[in-house]
C-alpha cells in the first residue's frame, strides 16, 4: 500500500471517502479506525462529517489539516482584510479598477486563490499533487453550499496540472500568480502546526523556477511570484518591480501595462 489512504470517521461518509479515494487514485482503508493495521501509512485523508482532513499519522497531535473557506484564517480575512488597498491586490494590478482572471498556478490550500476571489477576480486554480487537490475540490464544494461564501467560490475553479502548457483557455489568463514552497528557514517550532503537515507532504518545489518563463508566455498582463524577504528572484529573473512585506515580497513581471479604462 502507498504511504496515504483515504479513510472515513462516520458511516454517513462512506461513498464520500470511496469517491475521493476514486477520483484522485488512492488506497481506501474504510473506516479510519482501521489505520493501525496499516504501519505504512504516513498520512491519512479522513472524511470527518463531509470535510476532508489530512492527518500526518506519526504527529496527530499537529491536528488534521482541511481547506476551510468558510471559517477560520481565510474568513477572518474575508471581513477584515484591506479589501483593495492590500499588497496582493497591488501585485495583481486591482487597484487600477480592474478585476482580472488569475491563473493561480501553485494553488495549494487556495488561501490566496480566495482572497483574490474575494476582491472580485476570477480565479482558475492549478495544483499537481492529488491529496492537495483533493483537499481544495472538497473545501470548494463545501464552500459552494455555504450562503455567505457561495458566490465567492462560484468564481473559482479548479484543475489538476503540473504544467501551465498543458491547459488549455478559451481565452489568455490575465495575471499568473505562483507561490512555489521555498525551503524554510524558520525552526520547525516556529512554523504553525498546519503549515508543518503541509510542508511535510508537499516538499519543496524545487523545480519552481521552470514554471517562470511558461507564465510570462501565457499572461496577458503580467506574472506575480510570491517570494520570502531572503529569497533570490524566481529563475534569477530581475521583476519589473517588487512590493515588499514584512517576510515576504511580491515579484511582479509586467508583460504589458493594464489598460487605464479597464
Ligand atoms: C506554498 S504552496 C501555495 C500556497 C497557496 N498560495 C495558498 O495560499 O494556500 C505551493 C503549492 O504549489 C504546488 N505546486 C508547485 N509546483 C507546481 C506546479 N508546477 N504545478 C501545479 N502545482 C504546483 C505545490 O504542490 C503546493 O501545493
Amino acid at each position: 500500500m502507498s504511504r496515504i489512504a483515504v479513510g472515513y470517521l462516520d458511516k454517513t461518509d462512506v461513498s464520500l471517502a470511496k469517491k475521493i479515494a476514486h477520483k484522485w487514485q488512492l488506497a481506501y482503508i474504510g473506516d479510519s479506525a482501521s489505520v493501525t493495521k496499516h504501519p505504512n501509512l504516513l498520512f491519512l485523508l479522513q472524511v470527518n462529517f463531509q470535510e476532508l482532513e489530512l492527518i500526518k499519522l506519526d504527529e496527530p497531535k499537529l491536528g488534521g489539516i482541511k481547506v476551510d473557506f468558510v471559517d477560520g484564517a481565510v474568513a477572518h480575512r474575508r471581513k477584515f482584510g484591506g479589501g483593495r488597498g492590500q499588497d496582493i491586490a497591488k501585485a495583481i494590478g486591482l487597484k487600477h479598477g480592474f478585476t482580472p482572471h488569475v491563473l493561480d498556478a501553485t494553488a495549494g490550500l487556495g488561501r490566496d486563490s480566495f482572497v483574490l476571489a474575494t476582491l472580485g477576480c476570477t480565479v482558475t486554480m492549478k495544483e499537481r499533487m492529488p491529496i492537495v487537490a483533493a483537499l481544495l475540490e472538497n473545501g470548494l464544494e463545501r464552500a459552494k453550499l455555504n450562503s455567505e461564501v457561495s458566490d465567492i467560490a462560484s468564481r473559482m475553479s479548479l484543475v489538476h496540472a503540473a504544467t501551465i502548457e498543458e491547459l488549455a483557455f478559451t481565452q489568455q489568463p490575465d495575471v499568473i500568480y505562483l507561490d512555489p514552497m521555498y525551503p524554510h528557514r524558520e525552526k520547525s517550532a516556529a512554523v504553525k502546526k498546519e503549515m508543518r503537515v503541509f510542508q511535510s507532504l508537499v516538499g519543496e518545489d524545487l523545480d519552481a523556477d521552470d514554471l517562470l518563463e511558461p507564465a510570462l508566455a501565457l499572461a496577458k498582463y503580467r506574472v506575480v511570484v510570491k517570494r520570502p524577504s531572503y529569497a533570490p528572484p524566481l529563475n534569477d529573473k530581475k521583476p519589473s518591480t517588487s512590493i515588499k512585506m514584512k517576510k515576504n515580497r511580491f515579484d511582479v513581471y509586467v508583460n504589458q501595462a493594464i489598460p487605464k479604462n479597464n
